[in-house]
């Protein structure tokens, strides 16, 4: 189907997402990331576009080029991630949280490359929770709509229900995360305070324009 002649569900509005993982550096040459390839985020913000909307891109490093007409932003770390995020979110409409964030960050990481003393010795790594993102945005006096993404490994329909409830969101798209690290295709389960609705397998990019116009419904 061609991009020009999608329905424009998202006319005058401006869409702030973020995707990719964020990489959390343990010293200059090493760090901790979490699975994400940004396909998914990516699509989201091509389709987005596509439905006339004005986007902004906020992505962790990924090996994507960035899709047509978005205006893309590069982060790292969650607290990049967090900043770039709150300075932009004046004036949008929805924020759609796709970013696989890191929950923690190294709290004790070296400036200095840590070396390998050979005699088994293994470095300590210490942890600090990072800002969760997507509920600080959802907190805010005058929120845009905001839209949650959960990867589980088991009991989506409990956790995604839960996690939506917690961070106190109106959508919360659940998926599956061995069903899609990584992969073009993907189910997506949208759960809001009516209840459940799969958009079943398809191109990450069908699912993309589906749940863009599920979520322009909602608006
Ligand atoms: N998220 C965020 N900032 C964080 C962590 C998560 O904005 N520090 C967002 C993600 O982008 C996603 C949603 O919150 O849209 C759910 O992320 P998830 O990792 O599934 O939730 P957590 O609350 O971190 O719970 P879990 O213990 O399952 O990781
Ligand atoms: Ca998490």
């Amino acid at each position: 189907v061609i991009a020009a002649l999608q329905p424009k569900w998202l006319a005058n509005r401006r869409v702030l997402i973020t995707a990719g993982p964020t990489f959390e550096p343990i010293d200059p040459v090493r760090g901790i990331t979490n699975r994400s390839s940004g396909k998914m985020g990516y699509a989201i913000a091509r389709a987005a576009r596509e439905a006339g909307a004005s986007v902004t891109l906020i992505s962790g490093p990924t090996a994507l080029d960035t899709p047509y007409g978005v205006k893309r932003i590069d982060v790292m770390t969650a607290i990049q991630m967090r900043d770039a995020v709150m300075s932009h979110i004046s004036k949008q409409d929805v924020f759609i949280s796709v970013a696989a964030v890191a929950d923690w960050r190294i709290a004790n990481k070296s400036e200095q490359k840590i070396k390998k003393n050979g005699n088994g010795h293994s470095p300590t790594l210490e942890f600090a929770e990072n800002p969760d993102i997507l509920a600080s945005i959802a907190a805010l006096p005058d929120p845009p709509y905001c839209v949650g993404f959960a990867a589980e490994s088991e009991k989506l329909k409990q956790h995604a229900e839960e996690k939506r409830k917690k961070k106190n969101i109106p959508l919360l798209v659940g998926n599956i995360g061995h069903e899609t690290f990584g992969k073009d295709e993907n189910t997506l389960i949208l759960f809001d305070e009516t209840g459940s609705l799969e958009l079943p397998h398809g191109s990450k990019q069908i699912l993309a324009r589906q749940l863009i116009e599920q979520i322009s419904k909602r608006l």
